[in-house]
């Protein structure tokens, strides 16, 4: 029976050895769609454009990762997925629908962990789903099920001050999976880390949104760590950020950061991206003189 081989701990089928991306790509059709999105702040001191008719279009089971120059508006963007911003112009769509708040099946996960210090680990993943009115013992189950999936089951009864930078990381995680959201929106969430275990925390994320099928859309600044999680990497320009270009990387996983397709794959990411910022730099000398 296929139930036997599911893990115990976390009724999850079993790790994948190898998955095509193409296939993971193929599961599902259009979960989130913009279309010419802009975002225009007006504020008393400035004027800005920060993001201009950006048309993008996320699968379900996809995972996305987007890069691009400080300041072009990779978080703008997703704070408007998230439902925390509105589009100035264009339209934001989830599953067909005109995105106009957060909600439980868009969940982001920031560089620096929104936890509550007064709350143990267990406490802290629990809360989203008491919040969402969500009954005792289906709290624990699922409570138990992503603290045993980001390897805390042994720190679940730790209080934030208690855990490491990368622990604080994994309850965020096992927080926003646990209100099992369709998509998750992730804004630098290992820029904070040292170098290894950003290294361990890559590993674990393509394990667990592999396993789970989860659609991701993940803002990073490392072009290395883009090239391991994503199907597709897109490169934003400076600012005002548009797209710039799309990258598919139809490597196998698990991908390690040293394997030479993802170091050559990584390359030719970041040759599109430094293009730009030396135009943009040359633009602002020019401003200068
Ligand atoms: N609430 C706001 N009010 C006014 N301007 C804003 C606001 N939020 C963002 N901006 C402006 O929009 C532009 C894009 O900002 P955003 O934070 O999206 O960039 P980013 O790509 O995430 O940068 P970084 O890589 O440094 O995190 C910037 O010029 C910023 O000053
Ligand atoms: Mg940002």
């Amino acid at each position: 029976m296929a139930s036997e081989t599911f893990d115990q701990e976390t009724r999850l089928p079993p790790k994948p050895k190898f998955e095509a991306p193409a296939e993971r790509m193929a599961a599902g059709g259009e979960l989130m769609a913009l279309r010419g999105v802009t975002r225009h702040f007006r504020t008393r001191r400035h004027d800005t454009l920060a993001i201009d008719r950006i048309s993008l279009s996320v699968n379900e089971g996809e995972f996305v990762c987007i890069v691009g120059p400080s300041g072009c508006g990779k978080s703008t963007l997703l704070n408007i997925v998230a439902g925390l911003d509105h589009p100035t112009g264009g339209e934001a769509l989830f599953d067909g629908r005109l995105i106009d708040r957060p909600g439980r099946e868009r969940i982001v996960v920031f560089q620096e962990p929104a936890l509550y210090p007064w709350l143990n680990v267990r406490a802290n993943v629990e809360l989203g789903l008491k919040i969402a009115g969500i009954g005792r013992s289906e709290r624990k189950r699922l409570a138990d099920r992503y603290i045993s999936l980001v390897n805390l089951r042994r720190f679940e009864k730790a209080y934030i001050h208690e855990l490491s930078g990368g622990m604080k990381q994994r309850a965020q995680l096992a927080r926003a999976l646990a209100v099992e959201p369709r998509m998750l929106l992730m804004d630098e969430p290992f820029a904070a880390l040292d170098a290894q275990t950003r290294d361990v925390l890559q590993q674990e994320l393509q394990e667990i949104t592999s396993r789970l099928k989860t659609t991701v859309i993940f803002v990073t600044h490392n072009v290395r760590e883009a090239v391991i999680l994503a199907d597709r990497v897109v490169v934003m320009t400076p600012a005002p950020g548009k797209l710039k270009t799309e990258i598919a990387i139809p490597l196998p996983r698990p991908r390690g950061p040293d394997s030479h397709a993802v170091v050559d794959l990584a390359a030719r990411v970041r040759t599109e991206l430094q293009h730009d910022i030396y135009a943009a730099q040359s633009a602002e000398d020019s401003y200068a003189i």
